[in-house]
Order: C-alpha cells, then sequence, then structure tokens
C-alpha cells in the first residue's frame, strides 16, 4: 500500500483547537505537513474567544516530534482570513493545503431564527471559508499546487430541521468548492467537500447512542486523503463517518423534452412528471457546460 506521507507540505487546518479539526492537524502533522492549527476558541454557538484550544493542539503536535504554529484569528472577517494564511507564510513560506472546518451552531427552526443567527452562521461557515481561501488560492496559484476541503454537512445537502442558516452555509460551501475545483484546474489546485458526521461538542448530545461508534477519528482518512498529493479527484463530495467513506453527488436526470416547435404548459409537466423524475440515465456534470451540452444536443435535435 503506498503511504501518504506530507513531507514539504504546509496546511492551515481552521478550527483546528477541538473536535473534528484537531484530529486532521494531528494526522497531517504526523505525516510530515507543517501545520498552522488556527482556532478562535468559542463556545459552541459562537461566543468567546481564548488562545488554548489551538495553542493545546499545538503542543500536542510538537511533543509528538511535528512542526505547527498556532493562530488565533476569527476565521469570519477578511482580516482574519488574510491573517491565517499570512500566519503560514511567515512561519513556513507557502501554503499548500487548506482544510475549512471552523464552525458553530445557531440552531432554530426557520420562523424562530433571528437575522442575527442567520449572520454568525453564514460570517463563519460560508464567509469564513471565502475570506481564509481567498488568500491561500493566490499563493498557491503562485506554486502551481493545492488541496482545498471544505466542510459541508447533510444538513445543507439532504436538510435538516431546525438548521435553515447553517444548511444554507453548507451548501454554499459545495458552491464556492465546485467554482474553486473549475478555476484551480490548470493550476493543479485540487477542490472536495467533506459531510462528516462524529461525536464533538457540536453533535454529542444530538447523537444520543449513536454518538459512541461515531469517533472523530472515523472522518479523518477522508480528509487527509483529499489533502494528499495521491488525491487526484476535484470537484467531489463525499460522506465520511464512523469509518464509511462515500461518494454524494448532484446529478441530473433525462427529463422530458415535447419536441421542437412545442409550446408545454404546466398541464403538459403534470402529464410527464414521471418521465421528469425519472433517475434512469442520469449523468454527474462537472461543471455548468455540461448541462448546456446535454441540453444543446436535445435541442439542436
Ligand atoms: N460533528 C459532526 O457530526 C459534524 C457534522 C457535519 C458537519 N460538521 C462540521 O464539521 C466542522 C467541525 O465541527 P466539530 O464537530 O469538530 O465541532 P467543534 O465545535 O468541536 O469544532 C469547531 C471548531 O471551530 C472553532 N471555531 C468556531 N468559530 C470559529 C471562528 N470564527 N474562527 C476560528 N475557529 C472557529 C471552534 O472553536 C471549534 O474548535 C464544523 O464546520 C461543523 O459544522 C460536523
Amino acid at each position: 500500500m503506498a503511504e501518504i506521507s506530507f513531507d514539504g507540505r504546509v496546511a492551515i487546518v481552521t478550527g483546528a483547537g477541538g473536535g473534528l479539526g484537531r484530529t486532521y492537524a494531528l494526522d497531517l502533522a504526523r505525516r510530515g505537513a507543517k501545520v498552522v492549527v488556527n482556532d478562535l476558541g468559542g463556545s459552541v454557538d459562537g461566543q468567546g474567544g481564548s488562545d488554548a484550544a489551538a495553542q493545546k493542539v499545538v503542543d500536542e503536535i510538537k511533543s509528538a516530534g511535528g512542526e505547527a504554529v498556532p493562530n488565533y484569528d476569527s476565521v469570519s472577517t477578511p482580516e482574519g482570513g488574510e491573517n491565517i494564511v499570512k500566519t503560514a507564510v511567515d512561519a513556513f513560506g507557502k501554503v499548500d493545503i487548506v482544510i475549512n472546518n471552523a464552525g458553530i451552531l445557531r440552531d432554530k427552526s426557520f420562523a424562530k431564527m433571528t437575522w442575527e443567527d442567520l449572520d454568525l452562521v453564514l460570517d463563519v461557515h460560508l464567509r469564513g471559508a471565502f475570506y481564509v481561501s481567498q488568500p491561500a488560492f493566490k499563493v498557491m496559484k503562485e506554486n502551481n499546487y493545492g488541496r482545498f476541503v471544505f466542510t459541508s454537512s447533510n444538513s445543507g445537502i439532504f436538510g435538516n430541521f431546525g438548521q435553515a442558516n447553517y444548511g444554507a452555509a453548507k451548501l454554499g460551501l459545495v458552491g464556492l468548492s465546485n467554482v474553486l475545483a473549475i478555476e484551480g484546474a490548470k493550476a493543479n489546485i485540487l477542490s472536495n467537500c467533506i459531510a462528516p458526521v462524529a461525536r464533538t461538542r457540536m453533535t454529542e448530545e444530538l447523537l444520543g447512542d449513536f454518538a459512541k461508534v461515531l469517533d472523530p477519528e472515523g472522518v479523518t482518512p477522508m480528509v487527509v486523503f483529499l489533502a494528499s498529493e495521491q488525491c487526484t479527484f476535484t470537484h467531489e463530495t463525499f460522506s465520511a463517518a464512523g469509518g464509511r467513506y462515500a461518494r454524494i453527488f448532484i446529478g441530473l436526470c433525462k427529463g422530458w423534452y415535447g419536441g421542437k416547435d412545442t409550446h408545454p404548459t404546466a398541464e403538459d409537466v403534470l402529464d410527464h412528471i414521471d418521465e421528469i423524475e425519472n433517475q434512469d440515465g442520469y449523468i454527474v456534470p462537472n461543471n455548468s457546460g455540461d448541462e448546456l451540452g446535454q441540453l444543446l444536443g436535445l435541442l439542436s435535435g
């Protein structure tokens, strides 16, 4: 089995002071990466902050013989994002890998959600990933190498009660990753998402008994693989939980087309809804052009 090594690579892991991020930082460092351990050190709902979380993981890495530096900025501002990337460049000269992992929860049913709940969640998960990834993308482009891993969630991809803000932010990350995959391709920059499930402070109460079999370490191998040189995938999303890894994709079905010069009505849609819904022969587009290509073929007869 080929060994996956990160010798000579520099990784940023956001929100790495605990939970899933900590396991990524530890495994990357164990495999030779120089790691920026970023964490604001606040509560699950995004209050407060402390240097202790990031520092503790840096200490853990160093005492195991690895290399790491802490960063305590919030990902949720452009200045914070810039400074996280600057920390990597100042300490280690470059950035090869960004694992966008920092996150908070402000769960409320949609009718009860406040705009503050919306803003905070979008700022950390979605805007935060922009603020860290853009300065990193520029460095990666210059070096003609990069790996992004974005942390999506089944709450956004499939939907979950009480998580309108979180779900929207998490599916937004799939959109961001897909575009980075396309824009980064020429510069050997790959971008993928994971949808993890694991026992962390964020979820242990929600998961109940199921939590026992969902160690964070059951997610880590997928993330580390996606961050590696050996990974050639891009524009993909993977479920990772409890040691099971599975591709998630957005497919486009064949659909129904009435034919040239027809003017379909809502009644035609009703009459053909089974064909419109039918999943046989779907494609998995790699970009919007794949849909347009399929459509052009059909419409031009
Ligand atoms: N645990 C799960 O089952 C699960 C499921 C789906 C998605 N996720 C996602 O995985 C990621 C990691 O979550 P976790 O379960 O390890 O939770 P966690 O609370 O243990 O870890 C999140 C970390 O992000 C840090 N953080 C929060 N806001 C920050 C900010 N503005 N700047 C920098 N750091 C910040 C926190 O201090 C914390 O250490 C999150 O994005 C979460 O939404 C987790």
